[in-house]
């Protein structure tokens, strides 16, 4: 093993923190990064899934970019690509104690977007960090961080996100004002999250409390990618200015300041510590596998000159608007592409207009209401949108077994760990559930109502309905039920390493 520099950084702090606060070192002693976690990498611990392009490459970054990519925390640019995910919420017991640990010996071990980049100076686990509005004000910062969204609390946003009230959340999200924060751990095993958190338990001691935690994981084998209903899942994220220096066609490419605070395109006036900072909505999702499976099955209308199981897969790529592949079906509506799927220059070079066909009645490509044309309607809006999310969410919960599956009803839990990133949660994931998922007239200007977002639209618990989902009858409508159920969640604030260190934990 060897000795790295933040094992020694972590030891001189501890000895820092003796001559000054002499019980401070009583909660800190032993607290070291344990051996196996400070050997440097020889695998990347993201997956390289096929279709979504390589991170941009380090030294491209540092020489060209404009963004303080050592200060960023990591996920925040990262995406979908994590192996393993642990989402660990608690609540801060004393303040004084939990800055202690983290300026002294946590901040050290928070990794930046850099880090990331190249595998050999990935950490063995990433760590971030991020604090609720309660999380904050029990910190002492009772800034106002200038976004009403994030401090009122996602409970209070339940209704307008089309939940049914608290229904059916976590308890952790609704007690909102015991939850104070989240750490968030990546890797390629359980085991190396397991020594992380052991490590920053004894860290903090009784400064915090675990509330709830989730384990998110890379679905296996030839799903890796892929969400709980089959579909490779983040493969259409923003570029970021200063960061993905050459956008993929038809990427939408957006001003750092839209995900990151701070930056040049974020509208908001803030304190200045919050720059490079972002607003994380976590969301845990539970879907209904076998009961998505059988509705596809039962409802996909026949195609011509396609066989059954064909018709279905084309009914079920209606509603996503990809094949399971990821294939668009603006570009390949009638037979799955996976070549053109697995191509980060082709599979998100479209938009949803075509020469010789009707704008307003066209659903032959893709329908209106399928989820990737309701969260980006591309030129459906003819002045374009910068609402947009960084998307960096992981599946959660066990295969489908058999039985679920031949039963066609769901027992166990699994879904999506939900997360999105942005630099005005309402103008973001707020934005995209409520103004576009779940409002039936978006996107206006077409022939008839696009109706819900049939894989996330909510509409208070109860059925939703879309049309256009037929191939051969663009306004026949159809109901669906509900195949997701949001546990709830909470809006935090993911602020720069700098930030922590300096403004947070002193
Ligand atoms: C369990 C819940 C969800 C599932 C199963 C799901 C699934 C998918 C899939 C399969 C794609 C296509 C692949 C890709 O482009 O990455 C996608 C894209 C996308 N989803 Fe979701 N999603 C879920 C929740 C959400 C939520 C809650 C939002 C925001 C409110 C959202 C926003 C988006 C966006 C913005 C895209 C990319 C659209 C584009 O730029 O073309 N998704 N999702
Ligand atoms: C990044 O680019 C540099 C300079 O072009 C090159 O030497 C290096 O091998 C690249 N790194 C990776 C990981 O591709
Ligand atoms: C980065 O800058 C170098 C030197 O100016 C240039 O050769 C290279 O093409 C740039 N790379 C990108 C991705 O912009
Ligand atoms: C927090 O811990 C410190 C150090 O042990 C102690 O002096 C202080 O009283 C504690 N504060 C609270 C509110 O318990
Ligand atoms: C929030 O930002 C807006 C836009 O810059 C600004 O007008 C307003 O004064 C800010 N409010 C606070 C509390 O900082
Ligand atoms: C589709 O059906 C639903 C429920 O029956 C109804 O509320 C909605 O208005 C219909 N939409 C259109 C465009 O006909």
């Amino acid at each position: 093993m060897l000795i790295s520099p933040l094992f020694l950084a972590a030891a001189i702090s501890s000895l820092r923190v003796a001559s000054a606060d002499g019980s401070a070192l009583v909660a800190r002693q032993g607290t070291e990064l344990p051996g196996p976690l400070t050997d440097p990498r020889v695998t990347s611990m993201l997956a390289d899934i096929p279709g979504f392009g390589p991170l941009p490459n380090v030294t491209d970054v540092v020489t060209n970019a404009t963004l303080p990519v050592d200060d960023i925390q990591a996920d925040i640019l990262v995406g979908m690509r994590k192996k393993k995910e642990r989402f660990y919420f608690f609540k801060i017991n004393n303040a004084t104690l939990f800055k202690a640990g983290l300026h002294n010996t946590v901040v050290a071990e928070i990794t930046s977007v850099k880090k990331i980049l190249t595998v050999s100076t990935q950490p063995q686990v990433a760590v971030n960090l991020a604090f609720s509005q309660a999380g904050l004000t029990k910190l002492g910062k009772t800034d106002n961080l200038n976004d009403t969204v994030f401090s009122a609390g996602q409970a209070a946003d339940a209704n307008f996100l089309g939940d049914p009230g608290t229904n059916g959340w976590e308890p952790t999200f609704v007690a909102t004002s015991s939850l104070h924060g989240v750490i968030l751990l990546a890797s390629d095993t359980t085991t190396l999250i397991d020594t992380q958190v052991a490590h920053l338990e004894a860290v903090w001691g009784s400064s915090i409390t675990k509330l709830y935690e989730l384990q998110g994981a890379i679905r296996p084998g030839a799903e890796e990618g892929h969400e709980m209903f089959g579909y490779k899942d983040g493969i259409a994220q923003p570029a970021v200015f200063g960061f993905n220096l050459v956008p993929y066609p038809g990427q939408l490419a957006v001003p750092a300041g839209i995900i990151l605070t701070g930056e040049a395109g974020d509208t908001v006036t803030r304190p200045s510590w919050t720059k490079d900072g972002s607003f994380m909505a976590f969301r845990k999702l539970r879907q209904y596998v076998p009961e998505f499976n059988n509705f596809v099955v039962s409802n996909a209308p026949p195609v011509a000159n396609k066989t059954t199981a064909e018709s279905i897969a084309i009914f079920g790529s209606r509603l996503v608007g990809r094949w399971k592949s990821g294939a668009p079906i603006d570009k390949t509506p009638l037979v799955d592409d996976p070549v053109m799927a697995a191509d980060p220059y082709q599979n998100n070079n479209f938009d949803f207009f075509h020469l010789l066909s009707n704008f307003t009645s066209d659903q032959s490509h893709c329908p209106f209401a399928a989820h990737i044309r309701k969260t980006r309607p591309r030129d459906d809006l003819p002045t374009g949108a910068l609402n947009t999310i960084m998307r960096a969410g992981i599946p959660y919960g066990p295969e489908p077994s058999n039985s679920e599956l031949t039963n066609g009803a769901t027992t166990q839990d699994r879904g999506l760990a939900f997360v999105a990133y942005q630099s005005q949660i309402a103008q973001g994931f707020q934005f995209l559930q409520h103004s576009w998922a779940n409002t039936p007239t978006f996107v206006p200007g077409k022939n008839v109502q696009p109706g819900f977002d049939p894989i996330i639209g909510a509409n208070a618990g109860n059925d939703r309905w879309a049309v256009g989902t037929d191939i051969a009858n663009p306004t026949g409508n159809l109901t669906f039920p509900v195949f997701i159920k949001s546990n709830g969640g909470e809006y935090f604030f993911v602020p720069s390493i700098s930030a922590i260190r300096d403004t947070l934990s002193v």
